[in-house]
């Protein structure tokens, strides 16, 4: 008797303790993990660069041509190439809106993103610059 009931409390355990597992990588994923080109950083292009990027330093930012412009292809004003993926810090995209001044003017020109809209930027170069 003794022993259904141990089993019992150890099977209710089992299944309590996948149940909250499955939950875990979904609040993982919401925490920004695999940031989307399309859902997150464009949206930060449209409100923050297209008035000057269909042409401004020869980079069109507007969502028909913003990622053939930026992966793997050279910046037209300095040497390197816009974004390099996997290497937020090598990248004259990321380089233009961190304040560092590494390639002249901060972007966008007169004024800064949000910590929050840099750092979104970041993880999507960091994470391999998906076309996602
Ligand atoms: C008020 C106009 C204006 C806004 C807004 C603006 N830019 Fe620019 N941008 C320019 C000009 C002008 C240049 C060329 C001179 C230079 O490189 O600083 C340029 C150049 C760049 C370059 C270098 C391109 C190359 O290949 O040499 C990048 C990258 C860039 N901008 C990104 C951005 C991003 C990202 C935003 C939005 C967060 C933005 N810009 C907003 C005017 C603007």
């Amino acid at each position: 008797m003794k022993k259904i009931h141990l089993s019992l409390i150890v099977l209710v355990s089992i299944i309590f303790f996948n149940c909250s597992k499955d939950k875990g990588p979904v609040d993982d994923n919401q925490q920004a993990e695999n940031v989307s080109f399309a859902n997150d950083v464009q949206p930060i292009f449209d409100q923050n660069c297209t008035s000057c990027h269909p042409s401004s330093g020869n980079l069109d930012l507007t969502s028909a041509n913003s990622y053939s412009q930026l992966v793997n292809v050279d910046a037209s004003g300095f040497s390197g190439k816009r974004v390099v993926p996997g290497d937020a810090d090598h990248s004259v995209l990321f380089k233009k809106i961190d304040g560092s001044g590494a390639y002249g003017s901060n972007m966008p020109l007169g004024g800064s993103l949000s910590a929050t809209q840099i750092a979104t930027i970041k993880q999507w170069i960091d994470e391999g610059a998906n076309n996602n």
